[in-house]
């Protein structure tokens, strides 16, 4: 099944602003794909509406099959919960908060124990390999491993669907090759995986590339290179 489909899809904001004007797009299952695009040209948007963290002004969106628009908050959530993860360029890690806590809030939404939470926090650290940081707060972390602690909360849920703004945008050249590098790694085990990035090496060496100008989609391309 289509993880998800977009037809026909726009985004306006009061004051005449059309962050998107009619976006068709598909994602299949276990897809790597990057958008890709100058600043304001509406990539944050469409990685919203993908991940359903905004509804748009009209067209539809759909999530593993289901309707958005025909949602209602709260089972929108639990779709959210059950299918999506999302990784920012600026972590949102909770400031005081150990390595462990901070990735078993991932799993705050699927109803698991508090117990079971850490435990299997504690194993999606191991596989972003930051087995030895579980009892790190944010600020004694470097930023790629702040980045790192952010990927093992998206994936601690297991989701069908990563989605990530600029992961790499705040991090020095090394630290983003391991995050491209962990991405690629979810992608190998089944995870569908989108990402926005500013950087044309980085979404060069991924198999898709959608870009982005003005609010639509102006090219969507596949090289069979990193495939
Ligand atoms: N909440 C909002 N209210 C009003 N305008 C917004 C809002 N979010 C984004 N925009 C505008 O929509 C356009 C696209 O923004 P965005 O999707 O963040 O672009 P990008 O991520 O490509 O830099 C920009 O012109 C931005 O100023
Ligand atoms: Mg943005």
């Amino acid at each position: 099944m289509t993880v998800i489909e977009l037809q026909a899809v726009t985004k306006s904001y009061p004051g005449d602003v059309h962050a998107l004007r009619g976006v068709d797009l598909r994602i299949e299952p276990g897809e790597l794909l990057a958008i890709v695009g100058p600043s304001g040209s509406g990539k944050s948007t469409l990685l919203n509406l993908i991940g359903t963290l905004d509804r748009p002004t009209s067209g539809t969106v759909r999530v593993a099959g289901h309707d958005v628009g025909a949602l209602s908050d709260s089972r929108l959530s639990a779709l959210r919960a059950r299918h999506i993860g999302f990784v920012f360029q600026h972590f949102h890690l909770f400031p005081g908060r150990d390595a462990v806590d901070n990735v078993a809030d991932g799993l705050l939404y699927a109803g698991v124990p508090r117990k079971e939470r850490r435990a299997r926090a504690r194993i999606a650290l191991d596989r972003v390999r930051l087995g030895h940081r579980l009892t790190h707060r944010p600020h004694e972390l470097s930023g790629g491993e702040k980045q790192r602690v952010a990927i093992a909360r998206a994936l601690v849920g297991e989701p069908d669907l990563l989605l990530a703004d600029e992961p790499t945008g705040a991090l020095d050249t090394a630290s983003g090759r391991v995050v491209m590098e962990l991405l690629r790694e979810c992608q190998a085990s089944g995870t569908t995986i989108c990402v926005i990035t500013h950087d044309n090496d980085i979404a060069a060496s991924l198999p898709r590339h959608i870009r982005v100008r003005d609010g639509a989609v102006v090219r969507d391309e596949r090289s069979g290179a990193a495939a």
